[in-house]
């Protein structure tokens, strides 16, 4: 937890939070259209949208887009329409409130700053020691390489590009002499450890490409064999200063493009040429599924989108892939107003290939003609349902009406019908009635997994010892609830616990939730303070927090307060002792007779109690 507020002291932070009032500072950029209790909603200014679905609790001082998922407290709200850093954020907000900040104290935070800073600082080193090397001698493969693929020195400069050396331990000397120490060089991502723990360059015999934040700077680096072989690419791994699914390659050059689409590509080099050509509105995914985060990212910057990936297999398979994400995010967001197009390229080639055959021109016409996304998915689902020339009906009608059912727009939905029911020969109405099966089925299956969502936790719970980042709703659920109980806490007649919560980034935040139980200082907003830095289930803490927090009504009735929270309680215990249980039985039956194994029954036994007597209270409070 050191290390988020600058060195900032938490009293500071407190006081700063409690004399900038949610409702003012988000009141600034945010015109208040409804309120339902005690929440406000207006229009979200960090996505488009015509129906508010932004809204700001006065009671838990904490904001959430229903739309876009942003969520936190004033400081976070600050952070986020600002584009600043949390310090900054604190700054602005001190300000604003007239408080002074006293000096930076804490050591921790300076300490992982500075590491930071100094990882940083090693990248663009070590870009600059592989651009050296393309145009040393020891280069000039890299550099014909370069040429072959009509790569021009300029692009190859405005980019970055470099070659690293075919030598286990040539950058690593480089860095070690540019006075990098072995604890940053350890955190940049851009070495593996050795038998004997030493530090081993990642990168050999490659050409270099840094992979750039959208503020330009350095995060990490991709690095392409020279020729045939494999792996073609190796790429950094995450790191202190790089998320790979919350970036998206070339967006610094591609944010100042003029064009009102951005073209999404799969691969550096498809990037690179486009670039080069003067079609600088592209960025690529770099071979990943595309993210949420990265079309978060993306829609700061464009509101439409054309997919634009290799026509071979795999990249049809991820642009496939890549569609089913976005139209569902589509039905999440209702509001999301980001337009959808595929282009593909005619020849079996990718964008890379094709723009340096036919130029610019006969490029920007493909993106002109891009697929709609229907016309796509059908398109896809005749190819798929064609073999050696063969086309089999079944298929098609089981794909097509598949696709049919991602579709969220009921418009755009018939109109696609229309077409499928033309290639069957049959009418547009069975071909809907069976695309509103499928999507039916899977509704109704979203539907009853909801309502047993708390069962359902029981498969997701990990019982094992994990360091993860992921946590059961239940337990999220049961955080929320204690932060809103306040004095109260004294009052439970049976209090949760450490081992109640999954061990990693969840147990972490509950560890100090507990503590300011004890002592009657958490609330909402302390447990958003918890949650900062801090990653759950492959989201920022702070956003799932926040979408709980507003999801949980405040209840003013002391008695159902506690009631309810001591049913998250009951219900917690009983998902994670029944799989302990269960776990437990499928081992015995594994075991040879002896002591160890009557143990473990003796202990088998010991759970099966302890769970009759949690579904002996869970009936209880209910009643
Ligand atoms: P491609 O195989 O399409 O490569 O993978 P490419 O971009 O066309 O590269 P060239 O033209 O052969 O040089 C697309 C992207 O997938 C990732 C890379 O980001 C690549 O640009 N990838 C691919 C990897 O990370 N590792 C690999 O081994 C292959
Ligand atoms: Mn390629």
């Amino acid at each position: 937890m050191a290390g988020r507020t600058g060195g900032i002291p938490e009293n500071v932070i407190d006081e700063i939070l409690a004399r900038n009032d949610i409702v003012s500072v988000v009141g600034q950029y945010v015109r208040f259209t409804k309120t339902s209790g005690q929440n406000l909603f207006g229009l979200c200014p960090f996505h488009s949208e015509d129906t508010p679905s932004f809204s700001v609790s006065t009671s838990k001082q904490i904001y959430y887009c229903f739309g876009c998922h942003k969520g936190g407290n004033s400081i976070h709200f600050i952070m986020e329409v600002e584009k600043c850093t949390y310090i900054e954020a604190i700054k602005l907000l001190a300000e604003r409130a007239q408080i002074q900040i006293p000096e930076p104290e804490d050591e921790n935070y300076r300490k992982e700053a500075a590491i930071r800073d100094r990882v940083r600082e090693a990248l663009v080193e070590a870009a600059r020691f592989y651009y050296k090397n393309l145009m040393s001698e020891r280069g000039a493969a890299a550099r014909q390489y370069l040429e072959n693929r009509r790569i021009s020195p300029q692009t190859a400069r405005a980019f970055g590009l470099g070659y690293a050396p075919d030598d286990w331990s040539a950058l690593f000397r480089h860095l070690r002499t540019a006075g990098f120490s072995e604890e940053v060089l350890a955190q940049s991502g851009l070495f593996t450890k050795g038998k004997k723990g030493d530090l081993l360059d990642l990168f050999r015999g490659r050409l270099m490409f840094p992979i750039f934040d959208v503020m330009g700077k350095i995060i990490a680096f991709g690095g392409r064999i020279i020729g045939d072989g494999n792996p073609k690419y190796i790429n950094s791994p995450e790191s202190v200063v790089y998320s790979k699914q919350r970036n998206l390659y070339a967006l610094n050059f591609a944010k100042s493009s003029k064009e009102k689409r951005m073209i999404i590509a799969e691969g550096y080099m498809d990037v690179i040429s486009m670039h080069q050509a003067g079609v600088t509105n592209a960025v690529a995914s770099l071979g990943t599924a595309l993210t949420d985060r990265q079309l978060d990212l993306l829609s700061r910057f464009t509101e439409e989108v054309v997919l634009f990936y290799d026509s071979d297999a795999a990249g049809q398979a991820a642009a496939l892939r890549g569609l089913q994400m976005l139209l569902a995010r589509g039905k999440r967001h209702t509001a999301s107003t980001t337009r959808i197009s595929v282009a593909m390229v005619p020849d079996g080639k990718d964008p890379d290939e094709y723009i340096r055959e036919h130029g610019a021109d006969a490029f920007r016409a493909l993106v002109q003609n891009a697929f709609s996304v229907m016309d796509y998915l059908l398109y896809t689902a005749k190819r798929q349902s064609s073999t050696n020339g063969k086309f089999d009906a079944r298929t098609y009608q089981n794909l097509a009406c598949t696709y049919l059912s991602w579709e969220p727009n009921a418009v755009l939905r018939e109109r696609a019908a229309n077409t499928a029911a033309a290639v069957l020969g049959v009418s547009v109405t069975s071909v809907l009635s069976e695309a509103e099966r499928i999507s039916g089925e899977k509704s109704s299956q979203e539907q009853a997994e909801e309502s047993r969502r708390i069962e359902r936790q029981q498969v997701t719970v990990p019982s094992a010892p994990n360091s993860g980042e992921t946590a059961s709703r239940p337990e999220l659920l049961l955080l929320c609830q204690l932060a809103g109980l306040g004095p109260l806490y004294t009052e439970l007649p049976e209090k949760p616990i450490l081992s109640d919560f999954t061990p990693g980034v969840c147990r972490d935040i509950a560890r100090d939730a507990l503590i300011l139980l004890e002592s009657g200082k958490f609330d909402s907003l302390s447990l958003m303070n918890l949650c900062e830095d801090r990653q759950l289930n492959g989201r920022p803490a702070r956003e799932v927090i926040s979408e709980l927090l507003m999801r949980t009504q405040s209840i003013k009735n002391k008695d159902r307060r506690l009631f309810y929270l001591l049913d998250s309680l009951y219900r917690l215990r009983l998902t994670v002792y029944s799989v302990k249980k269960n776990e437990l039985a499928a081992l015995i039956d594994t075991m040879p007779e002896g002591a160890d194994r009557e143990a473990a029954k003796k202990n088998l036994l010991q759970i099966a109690d302890y769970l009759r007597y949690l579904r002996q209270r869970l009936k209880e409070v209910q009643s």
